[in-house]
Order: C-alpha cells, then sequence, then structure tokens
C-alpha cells in the first residue's frame, strides 16, 4: 500500500513537472525532450521516442528519442489505414506486440523489435493525430499494467497539448505571414494603378509630360526629409501622383492651350482641385489625406490660394507638401510659352515664398534634401534623375542652398489664420 501512495505521489509529480514544462517552455525542442525524460523517468522506462505528425507528408518525424540509437528511422510513414485506426484507437496506449495487423506495425515491426518497443501511444488531441509516443520495456522487466497505461496517456496528453499548441501557432504565423503577403501584394496592386493613372493624367496635358510622376517623387523626396516612416512617405508619394486627377474633367483645349488661357478659361481649369477630391474621396485609400491633397494644393499659406482661399492652419500639412512639389515641378519645366528658369533662381524664388506660398519647414527640408544630394551625402540622386544631370551643376547652387537653409526659420514667420 505504502509503495503505491509512493508511486501516485511520484505521477502527481511528474504530471505536474509535465504541465509546467508544457506551458512555459519557451523551446519547443527542448521541451519534448524534457517530458520524454519525465515519462521515462516516472515508470522507470528503459527506452522511448516523441515522433510529430505531418498532416501533409503522413509522416511521423521523431521530435525526441532515448535509447533508440542512431539506426532507429527518424521518420515513419502512416498510410490512409494507420491514421484512420489511430484516429479509432483515440490517445490510448497500444500493445506493439498485439496491433500487427496495422500496416505501420508491419512495416517497422523490425525496428520495433530490435528496440524492444512495447507500447505506442498515438496522441489524438481534439481528433487530429499530431504524433505518437513509443515506449520500451521497464527496467524492472514487467509488463505495463494498467495503472501504468493509464500514467503514461495522462502524461501523453500533455505532450500531445504541447504539439497540438506548437501547430496552432505554426499555422497562425503561416497566416500571418499570408496575410502580410496579401497585403503587400494590394498594396503593389494600389501602387501600380495609382502609376497608371498618374500616367493617364499627365497623357491628357502634352506640355507637361511627366509632371503627376514627378509630383508624387518630389512629394516623397519631402516627406523622406521630414523623417516620415515608409507607410506616410508613401501616402506623401501617392498624393502627388493623384493630385491633378480632376484635370480629367478638364477640356483637353484648356489644358493644352498653347498660349495663356483666359480668365474664363482659367475658371474652368481651377475646378480641378474640387473634381479631384470629389473622384478621390469615395476611394478607400491604404494613406490618409489623398483626396484632401487633391483638394487643397492650390491653397497659399496667406490664403491667396484657391479654390478655399485657406490660410495656413487650415491647410491640411499633405496639401502644403503636394504644393510645393507642385510648384516646383512647373517652374522647373518647360512650357510651351517660356523655357524653365535656372535653378539659383527658383531656390530664390522658394525662399522668398517661404512664409507666404509655402511652408517654411517644408522649403528647409526640400533645400536640405537638394543639398544632401549635391553635396553626396545622399547618393540616390532622385534630383539629378528628375531635373536632368546638368540642371543642377551650376557652382553657385550649393552655397545658395546653404545659404537659403540659414536663412529659414524652422516654422513659419507669421501665424496665418483665417479671420472668418
Ligand atoms: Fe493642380
Amino acid at each position: 500500500m505504502a509503495q503505491n501512495q509512493q508511486k501516485i505521489i511520484h505521477t502527481f509529480g511528474a504530471l505536474a513537472e509535465l504541465g509546467h514544462e508544457v506551458a512555459h517552455k519557451q523551446n519547443f525542442q527542448e521541451m519534448i525532450r524534457t517530458s520524454l525524460h519525465l515519462l521515462l523517468g516516472s515508470l522507470a522506462i528503459m527506452r522511448g521516442g516523441v515522433a510529430r505528425f505531418s498532416r501533409f507528408g503522413h509522416e511521423l518525424n521523431m521530435l525526441a528519442a532515448r535509447g533508440l540509437g542512431d539506426d532507429f528511422p527518424l521518420s515513419l510513414s502512416l498510410c490512409y489505414e494507420d491514421e484512420r485506426q489511430f484516429l479509432i484507437n483515440g490517445l490510448s496506449a497500444i500493445e506493439i506486440s498485439q496491433a500487427k495487423v496495422l500496416p505501420f506495425f508491419q512495416v517497422y515491426d523490425r525496428s520495433f523489435e530490435k528496440k524492444r518497443l512495447e507500447l505506442a501511444v498515438p496522441l489524438v488531441i481534439r481528433d487530429e493525430i499530431v504524433g505518437l509516443i513509443l515506449l520500451g520495456e521497464k527496467a524492472n522487466g514487467e509488463l505495463y499494467t494498467s495503472d501504468d497505461k493509464e500514467i503514461v496517456c495522462a502524461m501523453a496528453r500533455h505532450i500531445g497539448v504541447g504539439i497540438a499548441q506548437r501547430n496552432l501557432m505554426a499555422e497562425l504565423e503561416r497566416r500571418a505571414e499570408e496575410n502580410r503577403r496579401l497585403y503587400d501584394d494590394l498594396r503593389m496592386t494600389y501602387k501600380d494603378t495609382v502609376k497608371a493613372f498618374a500616367t493617364a493624367i499627365d497623357c491628357k496635358d502634352k506640355y507637361t509630360e511627366g509632371h503627376s510622376v514627378r509630383v508624387g517623387k518630389y512629394s516623397e523626396i519631402i516627406a523622406a526629409e521630414l523623417g516620415w516612416d515608409e507607410n506616410q512617405i508613401e501616402g506623401a508619394a501617392v498624393a502627388g501622383y493623384l493630385h491633378d486627377v480632376g484635370k480629367i474633367a478638364v477640356e483637353s483645349r484648356i489644358i493644352n492651350s498653347p498660349t495663356r488661357i483666359n480668365a474664363k478659361e482659367h475658371a474652368e481649369l481651377n475646378k480641378h482641385p474640387a473634381v479631384g477630391y470629389e473622384i478621390l474621396l469615395p476611394i478607400n485609400h491604404p494613406y490618409a489625406d489623398v483626396p484632401l491633397a487633391a483638394k487643397s494644393h492650390h491653397e497659399r499659406l496667406d490664403g491667396r490660394g484657391y479654390p478655399d482661399g485657406l490660410y495656413d492652419g487650415d491647410i491640411p500639412y499633405i496639401a502644403k507638401i503636394v504644393a510645393l512639389a507642385d510648384s516646383f515641378d512647373a517652374m522647373t519645366s518647360d512650357r510651351p510659352y517660356k523655357r524653365r528658369r535656372p535653378a539659383n533662381e527658383i531656390v530664390e524664388d522658394l525662399q522668398r515664398n517661404s512664409g507666404k506660398q509655402f511652408a517654411p519647414e517644408l522649403v528647409t527640408a526640400f533645400c536640405r534634401a537638394m543639398l544632401k544630394e549635391l553635396t553626396g551625402e545622399k547618393k540616390d540622386k532622385k534630383f539629378s534623375r528628375l531635373l536632368g544631370r546638368d540642371y543642377l551643376q551650376d557652382e553657385q547652387i550649393i552655397p545658395q542652398l546653404k545659404n537659403a537653409l540659414n536663412g529659414l526659420s524652422a516654422t513659419s514667420s507669421l501665424t496665418l489664420v483665417s479671420l472668418d
């Protein structure tokens, strides 16, 4: 009796330890190895192994083994009938010597016999096979009693739950990875669509070929220089690509007029921010404020812009970025009625209009990004690619940019607010 009590206490101790192992061990392999060790130790079993079932390969892969030697197979195949029988059997001990009708025990008969394996416990958790435990003879040479088998099954259940948990985690990780890939694909598709759209917008205007794409790229440069994260930078690029989408509704004749357009035509052209906003608003953009950039990219800090005559604090930040990128591209592109001006004049222009038309910190960021490229601090040559290699070669441009950066305060000298 006392011996029995001792055994029960010992078994409970081993079970508690095993439960702790399964719940707390971060390292799966180590958890399985320790669990096998506890299981073998609790009943003084000479040897054994734990295998994990792979649904895809229909095989049992050994995770841990003790006393099975190097010649024991690392992977054991299961046929459909084996799987069916294991599921019917559930998580209970099978006497290997009694189970030779099953293909599995026929195929591996020699290996099992050689290692004197006596019990097999299919790890069936929530009606799924997750693994198998194989156990050799007990150290005292006695056969397994029904109590022993119950103890084995109780411990095997812990190990099975540990494997099932691991499978679940692996499945969750796989799905998360798949979701990430799907999201990336979607984002690529969105970006490609946006670029295609920008090209379509630019096609309408034969004199400013590539304008939207360049505005997108300048907006990207500004956002990057502001230290925005990757997602926000992409958002700024998209806002730039799509800022003129409303021009789709403006007559080609007005957009492509070889001479300066009259007041009526101007009024027509000036509808494009509002039209763009209407077009973009119903679309579920992955980035915030894309429609607002279209709506307010012709606003100015001093309230003299259009369509709403907004003042500094009321203009969406993204629209301020796109406004600077848009104007910079307009100034540095040839038009039918005027050629682009030299770079030094344009830097002067930006400086002069900082705080009136453009947000000073954005002009600073833009000039700083340009300076970094010209001094070799940045190697991506974004400006050179957009403006042509020779355009920024003027030797005056570096001191001028430095001067501009010294002269520009970080924030607007005036805080312009609407009075109504
Ligand atoms: Fe525009």
